[in-house]
């Protein structure tokens, strides 16, 4: 179907590749992950990262203009998979990597070496939509009518905007998604009914949600849209790509991402590995996942149960064994960021892969740390979810450990708006001060509805 593109298997001893044209959500020999692989040899990338510059500039209503309005496909030819009339897009991606020196002199970096990649930016408000164009892309490829996936909130409203489009290109997709009763926050469960998405609330959290759309996948007509679908994947790799177009292509030393399912994580590290291969970048930056506390199975992996990639022959019965463990001890994830509230991570494997290729670190931090580090960057003027705020805080932990140090140059990842949730945003500054670390609740004053009084209180 398309000589450059195909799907592989990730694990070493398999190896099994497939046609793109194959609606597949793991390998049918082996069970494990999928990438999409290209034969780069057929494919004319650039000599060099800053061709894609004059992108920013084309104006008009083509094909390729459209492409190139999108901060996903106007690097189109590292995401091979489609033709430039077959792209699904709605002007995702369009995020751009904003300095916080504010911030950096809060918590000890020198200036001009921290960053935020603000993905909050995006049409539904989170990373999701550099993903959800790509999913998109193949799945209108292949001719689906019925798209699906479990969400903690922000697939679920990505996924539905999409399919919302999908009649204007004549081929209309119906979405169905799948969320826990009263695991997500209002923001997004919104956006899914707003859409018009079949949305499915069941008695279970985020890991037996994904259990049901992977089943609905595999026994009724249905197209999985969740990250286990590798041309989501794709989609999302561009993230590094703007984050290297913001430093004028430089490789900074540090990219910092909260972790649930995992695949941000692992669509980094294919990313990098995929530059350096063509000779595009001198080398790979290191990277740390964060995971709540309450979620943090991969932190467990990989600092205790000490699971590795090695080099393709990771255990994947061990991660199935360490999962059924999990679950026969009753073990759930519990954290206020309830988008990555996740506790059997899909994309384990990639997410050890990632690690090893970009000699990454694995940290948690608590409820409360992420919430006065979202305060933080509220109150510096960005703004972002709970789960996104993981990533300042991880990086105040490792700043406090000396693993990066005040000259270190860091992008941390904002993956949602902060009107996301606004009920733990409000929550947070209503129950006044007592925390360590971040800043601050900024509470609101009740006052009488008289001058006299407003003027002390302004004084
Ligand atoms: N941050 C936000 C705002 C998210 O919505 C998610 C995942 C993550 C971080 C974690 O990213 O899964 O790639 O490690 N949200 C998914 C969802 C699970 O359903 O919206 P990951």
């Amino acid at each position: 179907m398309c000589e450059i593109a195909y799907q592989q298997c990730i694990h070493a001893d398999c190896g099994a590749t497939f046609d793109i044209g194959q609606p597949l959500f793991g390998c049918p020999k082996c069970g494990n992950l999928l990438d999409v692989g290209y034969h780069w040899d057929k494919v004319a990338v650039p000599k060099s990262l800053d061709a894609f510059n004059r992108r920013w500039t084309t104006p008009g209503r083509s094909v390729e203009a459209r492409a190139d309005f999108s901060g996903v496909w106007r690097f189109r030819e590292l995401l091979p998979f489609a033709k430039v009339d077959e792209i699904a897009t709605i002007g995702e991606g369009r995020t751009i990597l904003q300095q916080a020196d504010q911030i950096a002199k809060q918590i000890g970096m020198k200036s001009g070496r921290l960053f935020l990649q603000y993905e909050g930016f995006n049409p539904t408000g989170s990373f999701k939509d550099n993903g959800m164009t790509a999913a998109f892309t193949i799945a209108r490829k292949l001719d689906r009518t019925r798209v699906a996936c479990a969400s903690t909130g922000n697939t679920s409203a990505a996924m539905s905007v999409y399919a919302a489009h999908s009649g204007d290109s004549g081929k209309p997709m119906q979405a169905i998604v799948f969320v826990g009763e009263g695991k997500i926050a209002f923001g997004k469960l919104a956006q899914a009914l707003d859409y018009g998405a079949l949305t499915l609330q069941i008695a279970g959290d985020f890991d037996a949600c994904m259990k049901r759309a992977v089943e609905c996948a595999e026994k009724l007509d249905v197209y999985l849209m969740n990250s286990l679908n590798p041309f989501r994947l794709e989609g999302q790799k561009t993230i590094m790509f703007r984050i290297l177009e913001g430093l004028d292509w430089q490789v900074p030393d540090w990219i910092i991402v909260p972790g649930g399912n995992l695949g941000n994580s692992s669509a980094f590290g294919k990313a990098f590995e995929e530059l350096k291969t063509l000779g595009l970048i001198p080398r790979i930056p290191r990277i740390a996942i964060i995971n709540a506390a309450g979620a943090n199975t991969l932190d467990h992996a990989w600092n205790q149960k000490k699971m590795r990639w090695n080099e393709g022959k990771f255990d994947s019965k061990g991660i199935c064994e360490y999962f059924d463990e999990l679950d026969a001890s009753n073990n759930k994830a519990k954290t206020i960021a309830s988008a990555i509230e996740i506790g059997r991570p899909v994309n384990l494997a990639k997410g050890l892969r990632t690690l090893d290729v970009m000699n990454g670190v694995v940290r948690t931090v608590t409820d409360e740390e992420i919430l006065a580090f979202k305060a933080m960057i509220g109150r510096y003027g960005y703004g972002c979810e709970p789960a996104s705020a993981a990533s300042l805080a991880g990086l105040h932990q490792l700043r406090n450990e000396g693993m990066i140090g005040p000259d270190d140059k860091v992008a941390c990842v904002l993956t949602g708006h902060s009107l996301k949730d606004p009920d733990a945003t409000v929550n947070y500054h209503m129950k006044g001060s007592g925390q360590q670390v971040g800043s601050p609740p900024n509470q609101p004053v009740q006052i009488a509805d008289d001058f006299e009084a407003i003027k002390t209180a302004i004084n």
